[in-house]
């Protein structure tokens, strides 16, 4: 799905947090954004998911106002697992809570995708690695087959190495499935191996956008002093 956005306007009473935000997210591409924190990153995704209302401007969903959101999926940015269910209920959480039983084949085959081994299906989340955590909350984001997905900083809170995994296990099935993706991260080595196209949010508007591969070359001011905070090493 291609969604656009014009001239996007959000506060919360005097908040002014998105002052004037237009971005274009292209249909099955992997979209980042990135920006201080606090900048409105998380605040933009939920708006486009319609978790929140918006104060002005324009949103199209493939050239439309109105949207299925059952088409949109989130990994949320502190989206833990709930602690007393089970991983495959966990995965299966919406057909788990209306409950229905027949998910476990379904569930099975998603493992696998995420690079789960079966022997986790009946665990608690207390059980399993931060690392395992991140793929059965990518599991469950699967779960219903998005045409979109948002992921706010999928890899925060892992090793480096185990986040390198994670962007590759996102890359590896957005494309195989054709999913559009909307990524939140941090890490400018993560967008530029996991990402086509970059914002670069800072003072509610797009400061800079570009190709992920170019990122390094940018000329912005802003942007350039966010890359060396983050403290960036290739
Ligand atoms: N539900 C809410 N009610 C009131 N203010 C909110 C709400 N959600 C976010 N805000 C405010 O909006 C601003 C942007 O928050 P947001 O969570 O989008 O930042 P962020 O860019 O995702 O930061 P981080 O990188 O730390 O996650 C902050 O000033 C925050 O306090
Ligand atoms: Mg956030």
């Amino acid at each position: 799905m291609k969604i656009e956005i014009k001239n996007l306007k959000k506060r919360f009473n005097d908040n002014f947090v998105l002052k004037d935000i237009s971005l274009t997210i292209e249909k099955n591409k992997s979209t980042i954004i990135l920006g201080q924190s606090g900048c409105g990153k998380s605040v933009l995704i939920k708006t486009i998911y319609q978790l929140f209302s918006f104060d002005d401007g324009l949103i199209f969903y493939d050239g439309k106002a109105k949207v299925d959101i059952d088409k949109f999926s989130m990994l949320f940015q502190y989206g833990a697992l709930f602690d007393s269910l089970k991983i495959s209920e966990n995965i299966a959480f919406t057909d788990f809570i209306n409950n229905k039983t027949n998910f476990n084949k379904k569930v099975i085959s998603l493992m696998n995708d995420v690079g789960l081994d079966k022997s986790i299906f009946n665990k608690y989340p207390s059980e399993i690695s931060g690392g395992m955590k991140k793929r059965v909350a990518f599991a469950r984001a699967l779960y219903k087959n998005p045409k979109v997905i948002f992921l706010d900083e999928p890899t925060t809170g892992l090793d480096p190495i185990n986040s390198d995994k994670i962007n590759e296990l996102i890359l590896k099935v957005i494309t195989k499935r054709k999913i559009t993706a909307v990524t939140i991260t941090h890490d400018i080595k993560s967008a530029i191996k996991t990402g086509d196209h970059y914002y670069f949010i800072d003072k509610g508007i797009i400061q800079d956008k570009g190709d992920c591969k170019k990122i390094l070359k940018t000329k912005n001011k802003a942007f350039k002093s966010f890359i060396s905070g983050a403290d960036f090493k290739q």
